[in-house]
């Protein structure tokens, strides 16, 4: 079994990343279990797939365990479905000592670790992660939140899982497009924090039935505890891991959420923003090239006509947009990213061609 730690002196905790490993989440979770409530939050689908059998599991050694779950998709994170979340657990007779296992992607996570944050002031949660990208990114870091009609994640909070454990068994039932989003993340970690990861990733996506990705979700997870650990509250370099994130998610605003997964919506913006950076003469042309190429090799989805002015307006809806400035993710070199204020709308405009 591989584990990192994400370092955050008594907000501590281990990734724990072994195929089949939620299979001995029973022992693994013992040293928590003092007879309090536990509660999956999950999804139907998941529920049946895995979540049933974690539960009886969970039941024969000793745990109190229930389950809710959470419609598919970003639906799952309203107000509304927050609040019916919460009510449930009451109604289950959750308690402060109540501990979440969150079974899901990224909005399943997203959403049980804002409910865990927030419950009675807060309670313990757990990520297991079954999407690539939840896998390699959203589950750790403890990023959590909900969206309102005015944008995404408007309200959340950074507030710490006690431990992730990443199964890549679960990887068998995922469909394409849930691969190619999570290679969109893990092209990000390359990119801004890697050049050797990227070199190799260029290779693996010749073959993605054959992409090794218990080595590139070992490698991601390395990179992200770094950073969570040196920036836990996205004061500084952790604001790299936005790196394709400003267009992209103006583009999921665009297109819907159910039309455009996020991490194919990360790689549309990765090209831009790799294009931004050579015109800030940070990137040089060869390597904006090679970053370009890397990102069609994807079978990412064709995008219908995009109006710019709309898109330039939906980018200053989002959070990274402060004080009227706009904090874009450049990369000085493949393997090097910077965080810049001079980003214009003249050059987001035009790098919006290459969608
Ligand atoms: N997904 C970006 C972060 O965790 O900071």
């Amino acid at each position: 079994m591989k584990k990192y730690k994400v370092n955050l002196r008594d907000r501590s905790y281990y990734i724990y990343i072994e195929p089949g490993i939620k299979n001995s989440l029973p022992s693994l979770l013992s040293e928590y279990n003092n007879g309090q409530k536990w509660i999956i939050i999950s999804q139907y689908k998941l529920m049946e797939l895995f979540g049933y059998d974690l539960k009886s599991n969970l039941i024969s050694s000793g745990f109190d365990c229930s389950y809710i779950t959470l419609p598919n998709g970003e639906a799952a994170k309203s107000i509304n479905e927050y609040n019916r979340a919460i009510s449930q657990m009451i109604d289950l007779g959750c308690d402060r000592k109540t501990c979440i296992l969150s079974l899901g992607g990224g909005v399943v996570g997203d959403v049980s670790g804002f409910i865990a944050s927030s419950f009675m002031r807060g309670i313990k949660y757990f990520q297991i992660p079954t999407t690539l990208l939840s896998m390699v990114d959203s589950s750790i870091g403890g990023k959590t939140g909900i969206n309102i009609d005015r944008g995404k994640n408007l309200i959340g909070a950074i507030y710490q899982p006690k431990g992730v454990f990443i199964d890549q068994n679960f990887l068998v039932t995922l469909s394409q497009e849930e691969v190619v989003s999570g290679l969109g993340e893990i092209i990000k970690y390359g990119a801004i924090l890697d050049k050797e990861f990227f070199e190799k990733i260029s290779l693996w996506v010749q073959d993605i039935p054959a992409f090794p990705f218990s080595e590139a979700i070992e490698i991601c997870c390395k990179l992200k505890a770094d950073i969570v650990s040196k920036d836990e509250f996205d004061n500084g370099m952790r604001g790299i891991l936005n790196f394709g994130h400003t267009i992209g998610h103006a583009l999921e605003l665009k297109f819907g959420f159910n039309k455009l997964r996020h991490g194919e919506a990360v790689a549309f913006g990765m090209l831009c923003a790799g294009y931004v950076s050579f015109k800030l003469k940070k990137l040089d042309e060869k390597q904006f090239n090679v970053l370009e190429k890397l990102i069609r090799t994807l079978p990412l989805p064709k995008l219908k006509k995009i109006n710019s002015e709309e898109l330039l307006s939906l980018i200053k809806r989002d959070k990274k947009f402060v004080k009227g400035k706009l904090k874009f993710i450049i990369l000085n070199k493949i393997g090097e990213a910077t965080i810049s204020q001079n980003v214009d709308n003249l050059i987001l405009k035009e790098s919006f061609k290459l969608l």
